[in-house]
C-alpha cells in the first residue's frame, strides 16, 4: 500500500489536509463525529484511485485532489449510514459512531458530510462531475435499499447479488476513476476505459469484503467478522455454499439467513470453507481483477499505471 501511495505522495497529502479542513462546522457534535470517523483513517482507497488515474491521465493536481476529497467524503457518509443500517459496532478499529453516539447523530452527520461533498463540487464548478456524482450517490442509496430488500432472503440469486454489490460499492469506484478522466479532459474512449477499471476493481473489492466477513480477522480488518450473517445478507459465499453443501449445511445457512442470526457462525464458516465457496468467490474476484487491468491496457505506461495494476492485485489479496 505504501508503494502505491508513493506514486501520488504529494497529492495524497493535499487530499488528507483538504478532508480535515473541509470537515469544519460551527456545530460541535458535527465536528466530533466527523473527526472521529475521518481521523480513524481507513485505507483511503477511493481517493488513491482518483489520484493515480488522474495523474496517469495528466489531470491538474488541484482538480484531482479536490475530487478525491469529494469521493472520500461520499464514502465516509455511506459508512456512517451503513453502520446504522447494518447495526455494526466496530469500524476502523473503533466502536462505530452509532455505537458511540447513537443512530440519529450518525445519520445526521452522514447527511452533513454528503452535502459537504456537494458544496465542494459546486466550488469546483464542473457540471459533468456534478452530474456524475449526483447519479452515483443516488445509485448507492438504491443499492443499499436493494440490499435491505434482499436481507433475510436465502433464495437470492447470484445475479441479484451481483446487482447489489455493483450498486452499493462498484459505482463509487467507477465514478472515482471516470471522474478523474473527466477532469483530465479525456476523450470518451479513455473515460470508458477508466470507468471500466474502477468498476471491475470495485466488484473485486466487495467480493473479497464478503469473503473476509467469514474468513477474516477482526483485529486486522478493524470491523467484526460475522456482521453479514447477523444482518441475514445472502452474499456469494453463502449462496455458493447452499448450492454445493450437504442438505444439513444448506438448511443451516438457509435458516441463519432467514432468521438473521449468527448463532451457528462457527459451523457456517466450516461450510463456507469446505464447499469451495471461498475459492469460488475469490475466483470471480480474480476475474474482475484481470478485467480491471485489461481495461487500462491502452494507458501510457508510467509509475501511476504500474501502481494501478498493483492496486488491482491488492484489492483481491488483502486481509483488511
Ligand atoms: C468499506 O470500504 C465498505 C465497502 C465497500 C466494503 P473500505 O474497506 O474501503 O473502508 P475504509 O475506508 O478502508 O475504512
Ligand atoms: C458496504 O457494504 C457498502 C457501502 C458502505 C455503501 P458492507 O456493509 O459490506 O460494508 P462493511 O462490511 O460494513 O464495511
Ligand atoms: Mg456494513
Ligand atoms: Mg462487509
Amino acid at each position: 500500500m505504501q508503494a502505491i501511495r508513493n506514486a501520488v505522495a504529494e497529492e495524497f497529502e493535499i487530499v488528507n489536509q483538504l478532508v480535515i479542513a473541509e470537515l469544519h462546522s460551527e456545530v460541535a457534535l458535527v465536528e466530533s463525529i466527523g473527526h472521529y470517523i475521518i481521523d480513524a483513517g481507513g485505507k483511503r482507497l477511493r481517493p488513491l484511485l482518483v489520484l493515480l488515474c488522474g495523474k496517469a491521465l495528466k489531470g491538474s493536481t488541484q482538480d484531482i485532489a479536490q475530487f478525491a476529497a469529494v469521493v472520500e467524503f461520499i464514502h465516509t457518509a455511506t459508512l456512517l449510514h451503513d453502520d446504522v443500517v447494518d447495526i455494526s459496532s466496530l469500524r476502523r478499529g473503533r466502536p462505530t459512531a452509532n455505537a458511540e453516539w447513537g443512530n440519529a447523530p450518525s445519520v445526521l452527520v452522514g447527511d452533513f458530510i454528503y452535502s459537504r461533498a456537494f458544496q465542494l463540487m459546486v466550488r469546483m464548478g464542473n457540471m459533468d462531475i456534478m452530474a456524475l456524482m449526483a447519479d452515483t450517490t443516488n445509485r448507492i442509496a438504491e443499492g443499499e435499499v436493494l440490499q435491505l430488500e434482499r436481507a433475510g432472503k436465502p433464495d437470492t440469486s447470484e445475479d441479484a447479488y451481483f446487482r447489489i454489490i455493483e450498486q452499493k460499492t462498484a459505482v463509487l469506484f467507477q465514478a472515482a476513476t471516470q471522474g478523474a478522466a473527466i477532469l483530465a479532459n479525456c476523450d470518451q474512449q479513455t473515460q470508458q476505459a477508466a470507468k471500466s477499471y474502477g468498476h471491475h476493481l470495485g466488484m473485486a473489492f466487495q467480493l473479497i469484503d464478503d469473503v473476509l466477513d467469514y474468513t477474516g480477522d477482526a483485529a486486522a480488518m478493524g470491523k467484526n467478522v460475522g456482521d453479514d450473517l447477523n444482518e441475514g445478507k445472502p452474499t456469494l459465499p453463502l449462496i455458493h455454499a447452499m448450492q454445493h453443501g450437504s442438505v444439513l449445511q444448506k438448511e443451516l445457512i438457509y435458516n441463519a439467513i432467514e432468521s438473521k442470526s449468527s448463532e451457528n457462525i462457527a459451523e457456517i464458516i466450516i461450510a463456507v470453507n469446505n464447499t469451495g465457496a471461498v475459492e469460488y468467490t475469490k475466483s470471480i474476484a480474480l476475474a474482475h481483477r484481470d478485467k480491471a487491468i485489461a481495461s487500462i491496457a491502452n494507458f501510457a505506461e508510467c509509475e501511476q499505471t504500474i501502481q494501478m495494476h498493483r492496486l488491482a492485485d491488492l484489492a483481491v489479496q488483502r486481509d483488511r
